[in-house]
């Protein structure tokens, strides 16, 4: 009974076309290697997206919420078409993208997370899946959305998306924008980069292990201060707040 049930409830994955790993120089002098992840291997993915939950600044909670929710579903078979890449420096986890398949001609792109902030890592993978959309799974047309105003500058700013506002993207159900072929071929010479194939030292040291990031964005030790920093820069609400808990009027 259990058995005929979760052939139910576990979607038929349509076969894909596998990623085909690059590598390039960041402008730290570092390698970065692109690559695959293979659905075994999400649990060494969510260990470091769990603790970005707690980070409010440039909407890191809301991002690794949905991506933990959409690596776990792909990990336990409850997401239809789902693929993930993840960007490794030195073998140690710098970025994660995904997106999934929803026609042969149209893909949905997820989300872009980067873990080494000022390198354009992010921007550098969210390339690496627009080119496995377009080049390698031959969609025509990919549907993006942002959820923080850096995604947005990267992606609609950059790319010059266009609106597909009367589709509602399956990230909440807000307006959609989209990178055409024609789009992504403009785009090409200045934001796509990227070798193949990659070195087998470089490689090997990539799928031995996703290593922990050294150095991922972390919640501020007060829990408010990033919320504090985007609307209220001198803290007055905070300071208010804070006196009235302590039971001090907030014209002490
Ligand atoms: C959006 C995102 C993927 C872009 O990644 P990225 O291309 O590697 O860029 P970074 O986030 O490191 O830097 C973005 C900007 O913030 C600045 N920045 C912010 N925090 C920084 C930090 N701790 N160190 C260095 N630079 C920082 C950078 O200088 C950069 O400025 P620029 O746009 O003028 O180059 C990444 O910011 C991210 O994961 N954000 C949270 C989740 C998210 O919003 N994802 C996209 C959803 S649409």
């Amino acid at each position: 009974m259990s058995v005929d049930l979760e052939k139910i409830l576990r979607p038929v994955d349509t076969p894909m076309k596998p990623y085909e790993p690059k590598y390039m120089l960041l402008a730290s002098g570092e390698a970065v290697v692109v690559r695959q992840v293979e659905r075994d291997e999400i649990p060494d993915l969510l260990k470091h997206v769990e603790p970005l939950l707690h980070v409010e600044r440039d909407f890191y909670d809301v991002v690794a919420a949905r991506v933990y929710s959409e690596l776990l579903a792909h990990y336990r078979h409850r997401y239809q078409d789902q693929y993930v890449l993840a960007v490794q420096i030195d073998g140690e986890l710098a970025a994660i993208v995904n997106g999934r398949q929803v026609t042969p001609k149209l893909g949905m792109s997820l989300h872009t997370l980067a873990l080494r902030r000022g390198l354009r890592v992010g921007a550098h993978a969210f390339a690496a899946k627009m080119e496995y959309h377009i080049d390698t799974l031959g969609h025509d047309e990919v549907l993006i959305v942002a959820e923080s105003p850096i995604g947005f500058r990267r992606w609609m700013i950059e790319y010059k998306l266009e609106k597909r506002f009367d589709i509602p993207h399956e990230l909440g159900g807000v307006p959609s924008w989209a990178l055409t072929r024609e789009l992504f071929d403009r785009a090409r010479s200045s934001l796509v980069v990227g070798r193949r194939p990659v070195p087998d030292e470089l490689l090997d040291k990539a799928m031995a292990a996703i290593l922990p990031p050294s150095d991922p964005p972390t919640p501020p030790l007060d829990p408010l201060a990033a919320t504090r920093s985007m609307y209220d820069p001198t803290a007055t609400s905070l300071m208010a707040q804070r006196w009235e808990m302590e039971g001090r009027s907030a014209d002490a």
